[in-house]
């Protein structure tokens, strides 16, 4: 989407905001970038901020336009984006460094100043280069006009939630739990405490840094971010939303001035510290601090603005809803910490029992049945699904997770309450919902009335800050759960299950594989969710989600040293078919890779998908091998079968596919070889189990031959 990175941005980049000593002047005419929201047929809005009232200019070209578009900006001061407290300006003690704050002069804090101007007469669907100057500043960048619904281009969508951007995040390396399963390859993660072992590779800042580099690659239409942009804490305040722009529009980074997004509000944007109803008055200024950068269409409650919307793209709509707090009767309603819900305990109307109690100002809406909020969603979903629109949905806080938040047992912040969300999504059948809150990168799929039409649910929350397992991982439940099995009140007994829906976690599902302090390959890294929504035939749809990770490649030393990044598939992919208002999952290509190999060979492939070619790669073949040769099957063989106990003399060599129907050679090259197998393109094909592995000649044993782990894969789309 973008041409033009950071032109002409050197006014901004030499007053370097980064280290910046307490009283150092920054003389940028910037403060935020252009970023981009709310797209539309005919144009986009661009909102950047100033530290100095000065109007500026935006010039866009393109197609159609025989002349560039001009507009001039009007700046509009935001008292309540200004610094608040002292410590912002001097953060003595609490860094490496003296303050991130921004000053206009020495000793004179930066305000904001907000330019927005909404570009319209455009061309839909079209590219346009637009160029924002100020002062001396100049900066420019490509934006898309909307989609019209009835476009036959491919739309790219990002997920993400919970980066929770603070300056703390520059020199914290989160903790990463040590639930994930180890592959029978690996030897296991490292003991011990600090980076690579139990904290992760990268600072949440490095991570969500390289995290946006990867979404950036995607070059996608729209982004869904599903809330808890900033992280919640009682000292850096504005710091909190500066950082948050220096990755999105600003020194760090640009990916909002080039790509247009919908953002949800989570507890840590509005959470500023205090406890309790001594929290309000913090909380209320947080959430105007939201309406000054976020300006999202109206609802039906002025006082709710920007906080619950509707985005629609081509044929895609999207809802926002806000989930932070229920008010009034519903407020602080859920069971008791270490209770979960059950019939003594039925009613669950709040996920934030934490310190939003007794909210006095009425501008944050209550989410529960009956509220402004449940009934403009309602009439939105009917709406838009009388409209044949494919619908999607986002709110904060997960309503199923085996993460922290997925139940009252483990947490007073849990998104238990937004379960009531989860019959409409079915009855309007909605395409996805996105969430966040857990941050264990998680998928369910829910179908609570049985009827065979289910919905997909993802917690996103692997942007940029918690790396967390979940609370029920094989060997290591968590007391509170414990606790709640042996509870005389819990009908349900040892039999309790924190998210009965679960599909997928980073967590758990995808195992990782150390080679003494190396991370090869699995784990849970930072990343985020890709959807990509395309026409097929007879007014159908196909829409193809894709877990990805950005995986920190590491040196192996002692050091646990990164040395670069690699954006990489996990397991999870889902592809639904279908008219707009009945997509159904249909089987989506899958590998999984299996078993051991022994003495250095290895297999990978990518997935097969009906219609493409299968690639299979046996890596580490032995020199002496002028072949390498893949087998399959249809089954794994389970547990696997030594050579030896076959008749030959190849101990720790194992065969991993079940009765072999086919087998192909290929000659190996450095120590690698390939083979593509052609997938036809027949439906017939669509969920076609099949396991292959590789075997070669090696000097390391009698029978002379090594043999790789196997690949179960599936055939689909
Ligand atoms: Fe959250």
């Amino acid at each position: 989407m973008r041409n033009l990175r950071l032109l002409t941005f050197v006014t901004l980049a030499a007053a370097s905001f980064l280290c910046n000593p307490a009283g150092a002047q920054s003389t940028a005419d910037f403060r935020v970038l252009p970023y981009q929201m709310n797209p539309a047929l005919d144009g986009m809005q661009l909102t950047w901020f100033t530290v100095a009232n000065n109007p500026g200019t935006l010039t866009v070209t393109g197609p159609g336009l025989a002349s560039p578009l001009v507009f001039a900006s009007t700046p509009v001061l935001e008292p309540v984006l200004d610094y608040q407290i002292n410590a912002e300006l001097t953060a003595a003690g609490a860094f490496p460094f003296a303050t991130t704050a921004i000053f206009e002069a020495p000793g004179v804090p930066a305000r904001n100043w907000r330019h927005r101007v909404t570009v319209t007469g455009l061309q839909a669907d079209t590219e346009y280069t637009y160029v924002v100057t100020q002062g001396a500043s100049s900066y420019s960048n490509t934006f898309r006009t909307a989609p019209s619904t009835s476009t036959n281009r491919r739309l790219r969508f990002v997920a993400i939630s919970d980066s929770e951007t603070l300056v703390l995040g520059r020199t914290r390396f989160r903790e990463w739990a040590r639930t994930t399963p180890q592959t029978p390859n690996s030897t296991g993660r490292p003991a011990g405490n600090g980076r690579g072992r139990d904290q992760y590779f990268l600072s949440e800042t490095a991570g969500y840094q390289e995290n946006i580099k990867n979404i950036e690659a995607r070059d996608a239409d729209l982004l869904i971010f599903a809330g808890d942009l900033i992280e919640g804490t009682a000292n850096e305040c504005q710091r909190r939303w500066d950082e948050f722009w220096r990755h999105n529009a600003g020194e760090y980074d640009d990916l909002f001035s080039g790509l247009p997004f919908v953002a949800a509000i989570g507890n840590n944007c509005i959470y500023n510290g205090g406890a309790a109803i001594t929290a309000n008055p913090l909380v209320q200024y947080a959430r105007q601090q939201w309406s000054a950068y976020f300006d999202y269409p109206a609802n039906n409650d002025p006082l709710a603005k920007d906080l619950y919307y509707r985005t629609d793209y081509g044929p895609i709509t999207i809802l926002t809803l806000c989930s932070v707090g229920a008010l009034g009767a519903n407020d602080n309603v859920a069971p008791p910490q270490g209770q979960g819900t059950n019939v003594n305990f039925p009613d669950i109307r709040d996920t934030n029992r934490a310190w939003l109690l007794n909210y006095p100002f009425g501008d944050l809406p209550d989410f529960n049945v009956g509220t402004a909020q449940w009934n403009w969603a309602v009439q939105e979903l009917a709406a838009a699904r009388a409209a044949g629109q494919i619908i999607f949905v986002q709110w904060h806080h997960t309503p199923f997770s085996r993460g922290i938040h997925g139940s009252s047992v483990t947490s007073t912040q849990s998104g238990e309450a937004m379960r009531i969300y989860a019959p409409l999504m079915e009855q309007y059948r909605v395409a996805g919902v996105f969430c966040g809150h857990s941050e264990v990168a998680e998928m369910s799929y829910f179908d609570l009335d049985n009827d065979g039409y289910g919905v997909h649910l993802w917690d996103v929350g692997a942007a940029g800050d918690g790396l967390r397992g979940v609370e029920d991982a094989p060997g290591a439940t968590t007391a509170a759960i414990a606790n709640w099995r042996n509870n005389p009140l819990n009908p349900q007994g040892a039999a309790w299950n924190i998210n009965p829906y679960h599909v997928w976690c980073a967590d758990q599902s995808e195992p990782e594989t150390w080679n003494g302090n190396q991370l090869v390959s699995g784990g849970k890294h930072y990343g985020f969710l890709e959807f990509d929504v395309e026409r097929t035939s007879g007014g159908n749809f196909r829409i193809t989600f894709q877990n990805w990770h950005t995986f920190p490649l590491n040196a192996g030393d002692a050091n646990f040293t990164v040395t670069g990044y690699e954006l990489r598939p996990y397991q999870n992919r889902v592809v639904l078919e279908g008219p707009a208002n009945d997509l159904r999952p249909v089987p989506a290509a899958l590998r999984v890779p299996f078993g051991a190999g022994c003495h250095g060979l290895s297999l990978a492939s990518n997935a097969p998908r009906v219609g493409f070619d299968w690639r299979l790669t046996a890596s580490g073949v032995d020199p002496v091998s002028p072949f390498g040769v893949f087998y399959f099957g249809g089954s794994r063989q389970d547990p696997a079968a030594s050579l030896p106990s076959l008749g030959l003399a190849a101990p720790d060599c194992f065969l991993n596919v079940g009765t072999v129907f086919g087998l192909l050679s290929t000659s190996a090259l450095s120590g690698s070889a390939s083979v593509d197998v052609a997938v036809p393109n027949q439906t017939a094909l669509l969920g076609l189990a099949l396991v292959a592995q590789s075997l070669a000649l090696s000097p390391a044993n009698a029978a002379g031959v090594a043999t790789s782990n196997g690949i179960d894969a599936t055939v689909g789309r």
